[in-house]
């Protein structure tokens, strides 16, 4: 491989080395067809391949997002995962996933928790070593990202992390350290800084990452993290996205001026020559993925759903009871007819979860489930929200909107340059997210039109979310006119996001109205063009909250069980943003304690990425969390309530009983930019244990559906040795933890961290002997000189979660 590195390399005068090491657009690596080299198209993401383009007209496969993969604790499921993710990529021509996200849960605040696996160092490194390989396997490259510290999102560009050196290798470096050890062919450098450099210049690029872990692959920026000309010379060596505006010219004439040594772009060359080869872009051919067709996609993704779901309470409802019908056997009976119990299916997330995280990560699925379809398919369900969580404009269902051109659901996009229409676009969607489309290039205004038929009477909330010059027409008439401009300093942010104006309108029932929507005065990105979030949202009327909030108490207390589906939203669980609170939105809260109150068979389904506070968890039936589970949620959500498949998930974050017990929080920098993580190797569950707090439920925490017994551990060396029973009544899924902890230690340590853990699915009645091997690096600790064991005597504890670990023996 190097001899012919060297020789392409030797081919490529200054000028295509340059164009090598930027971005060709957004989402591409830069081909050269004179050495063979094709361009190579990458895409996010950690949950879901969108592919080049955000474009419904070519969907992607909805995954559960990085907590809920990672509460799975199962690495074999992981490599299925990666399969799917392997072939997504193939077919949308990608070579490169930008997943996954390995930063860690440092505070629940943080706004891409539900991206990132765990507040745990172990557990996140060993889902994403599974992720890597398995994706790798199939010859696409995986990228863990951020490297390294971007644990949180306030000031993400800019702060500056302060952490020190046992802090980062033994935490937030050890994620990235395993996944380059799994073969990474790609890592890529965070916008953050850390102890004052920024991560695309600063020295950790070096070392430990190329150095002693021996990473030879291609170290990307995050998109628009490359801060400098000059800076080339450290250890970045892809920029994106391109055209790159500090690379590309000015960077070559830094090297023809001798500001940045040749050697050093040649460096960069050799690792993306060596990338192209390892991903078959180079006179090669990228090697066979395995064939996922639909419906195969669906059903891994409804089981990884289910097998991620963490049940943390269940009073003995769970599963529901619900006759002798075959639960699925059902989904073409009609309500009247469907046996069972009666749910009161209620909550906002019920008709309108959210499958994932909002940011980077959003794919755009081709369909997806919601509990009220999932549910309803098997048993009578009634349902009403009870609660609204915002007035936002949310976009148009496309059952209510026609394309006047084609007369198919969705709307007309044209791209238009003064009265010159450039392009024409059916489009079936009511949220568009445009860049990268060539036949915008050059647009300098965008117009929407579709016929909108109102399916009740009332005041409908029309409007349009976008920034620049916005009219809206309906009728022919103007109904409102504006400039919408950014708010927050986030541009991804305002991409998925976009400021609103909406007007009310009174329609009757079946009335149809033309709406015509033109966006002005654009801003087009240099060399990337239009780069604009557009949304055209329709809102049926609703009744007044108090009648609402009524309606569905009701519902609760007539029907023989309530399930709740309560959530948080976009605009508080998202990339860009960091939380400001751990309570959830509106009155869900309140929702919850009146259903409760009427109907003692409750069953709560929390919709969220990352913790929230649950007042209400001692009063109701059972507490089920499904994080955000991806496009199958409602199916696997029945599958999991009706017991045809067992919630198999475990926590891989602590829960808080409330915000102000967390004991690390807070990820606003100080008045200087910087975030000191003072807590040093302390978070998570180690900074609970230290100090002395209880949550509402602790790591590792999830109760299936079946009981375990486990006994006679013996360790052995490194390994540790126990018997586990199933002594429940049905099949089951269990995770052995083996935590260490160390008494009369002269270094400081958290009273006991994770080591090793041991998934198994046994039969009732059913008893293995299970092998944990305690890997070297549990025993270690991070010192000036490099890694040491401190000699004497370790306990090993194992059992159920951090607070449940009955058996206990000695390593010396
Ligand atoms: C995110 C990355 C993502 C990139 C490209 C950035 O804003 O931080 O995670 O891969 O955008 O979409």
């Amino acid at each position: 491989m190097n001899d012919r590195i060297e020789e392409l390399l030797a081919k490529l005068d200054l000028a295509g080395k340059m164009r090598l090491i930027s971005g060709a657009s957004m989402f591409r690596m830069a081909g050269d067809p004179a050495i063979g080299l094709a361009d190579m198209p990458v895409s996010d993401g950690p949950s879901g391949v969108r592919g080049e383009l955000w474009d419904e007209r070519d969907p992607s496969v909805s995954l559960p997002s990085g907590t809920a993969l990672a509460a799975t604790w199962d690495r074999e499921l992981l490599g299925e995962i990666g399969a799917l993710i392997a072939a997504q990529a193939r077919r949308k021509n990608v070579y490169a996933v930008l997943g996954p996200t390995v930063n860690l849960h440092r505070s629940p605040m943080g706004g891409r928790h539900f991206e990132c696996f765990s507040e745990d160092p172990m557990l996140t490194a060993e889902i994403a070593e599974a992720y890597v390989r398995a994706v790798q396997a199939h010859g696409v490259s995986a990228c863990p990202k951020h490297y390294v510290a971007n644990d949180s999102e306030t000031d993400r560009f800019t702060v500056d992390v302060r952490a020190d050196d046992r802090t980062l290798r033994e935490l937030y470096l050890y994620p990235f350290e395993r996944s380059v050890a799994a073969g990474a062919w790609m890592v890529m450098a965070a916008y953050n800084s850390v102890d004052g450099v920024t991560m695309t210049e600063n020295p950790l690029l070096a070392e430990p990452l190329k150095g002693s872990w021996g990473f030879d692959g291609v170290v990307v920026s995050d998109w628009t993290a490359v801060r400098s000309t000059e800076g080339a010379a450290a250890g970045t060596d892809l920029c994106m996205p391109g055209p790159p505006m500090l690379w590309g010219e000015p960077l070559e004439q830094a090297v023809r001026s001798g500001r940045v040594p040749e050697s050093a772009i040649d460096e960069k060359v050799r690792r993306i020559l060596r990338f192209a080869m390892r991903v078959g872009a180079l006179d090669g051919t990228p090697r066979a993925v395995p064939e996922f067709d639909d419906e195969r996609a669906r059903e891994l993704v409804r089981r990884a759903a289910a097998d991620a779901m963490v049940l943390v309470r269940n009073e003995g409802i769970l599963p529901l009871d619900i006759g002798n019908a075959a639960p699925g056997a059902r989904d073409s009976a009609s309500p009247a007819e469907k046996s069972g119990p009666t749910i009161a299916l209620l909550g906002p997330g019920a008709a309108e979860p959210r499958f994932m995280g909002g940011g980077s990560a959003t794919v755009i699925p081709a369909h997806t489930t919601s509990p009220l379809e999932g549910l309803s398919a098997v048993l009578p369900v009634v349902h009403t929200p009870g609660v609204r969580l915002s007035d936002a404009l949310t976009p148009v269902p496309l059952e209510l909107i026609t394309d006047p051109e084609t007369g198919t659901p969705g709307l007309s996009l044209r791209y238009l340059n003064g009265d010159t229409v450039i392009d024409t676009q059916h489009r079936a969607a009511g949220n568009l997210v445009l860049f990268g489309d060539p036949a915008a290039a050059e647009a300098t205004e965008i117009e929407l039109r579709t016929r909108l038929r109102a399916d009740v009477a009332g005041d409908w909330r029309i409007g349009v979310g976008a920034m620049g010059r916005v009219r809206l027409e309906i009728d022919g008439d103007l109904a409102d006119s504006g400039e919408l401009v950014m708010t927050g300093g986030d541009p991804v942010a305002a991409l998925l996001d976009p400021p609103q104006r909406t007007v009310l309108r009174p329609l009757s029932a079946g009335q149809e109205v033309d709406i015509r929507i033109t966006i002005g005065n654009l801003t087009p990105l240099p060399g990337l063009g239009v780069f604009l979030g557009v949304t055209f949202g329709a809102t049926r009327p609703r009744r007044p909250a108090a009648e609402e909030f009524a309606a569905a108490v009701e519902a609760a207390r007539t029907s023989d069980v309530a399930v709740v589906v309560v959530g948080t939203t976009e605009q508080i669980e998202s990339e860009g943003i960091d939380r400001t609170t751990l309570r959830l939105p509106g009155r869900q809260d309140e929702l919850v304690a009146a259903v409760a109150a009427v109907n003692p068979r409750t069953v709560v389904v929390v919709n969220s990425g990352a913790p929230v506070e649950m007042p209400w968890r001692n009063e109701v039936a059972a507490v089920l969390l499904s994080w955000f589970p991806g496009q199958e949620f409602g199916a696997a959500l029945a599958d999991v309530l009706t017991g045809v498949r067992e919630p198999g998930g475990r926590l891989p974050t602590t829960w808080p009983v409330r915000m102000d017990d967390v004991p690390v929080l807070r990820t606003t920098p100080d008045e200087d930019g910087a975030l000191v993580y003072r807590e040093g190797v302390h978070i998570g569950y180690r900074a609970w244990l230290r100090a002395g707090v209880r949550p509402a439920y602790p790591f590792g925490h999830g109760l299936g559906y079946t009981e375990w017994e486990s006994s006679d551990l013996t360790v052995t060396g490194r390994v540790a040795s126990l018997t586990v029973r199933n002594i429940g009544a049905r099949a089951g899924k269990h995770v052995v933890q083996a935590y260490l902890s160390r008494a009369d230690s002269a270094i400081d340590r958290p009273v006991r961290w994770l080591a090793a853990f041991a998934t198994l699915t046994l039969e009732p009645g059913e008893a293995r002997r299970v092998d944990i091997a305690l890997p070297r690096r549990a025993f270690e600790h991070w010192t000036a000189e490099g890694w040491m064991i401190e000699p004497g005597t370790f306990t090993v504890r194992v059992g159920n979660s951090v607070d449940d670990l009955p058996l206990t023996a000695d390593v010396a």
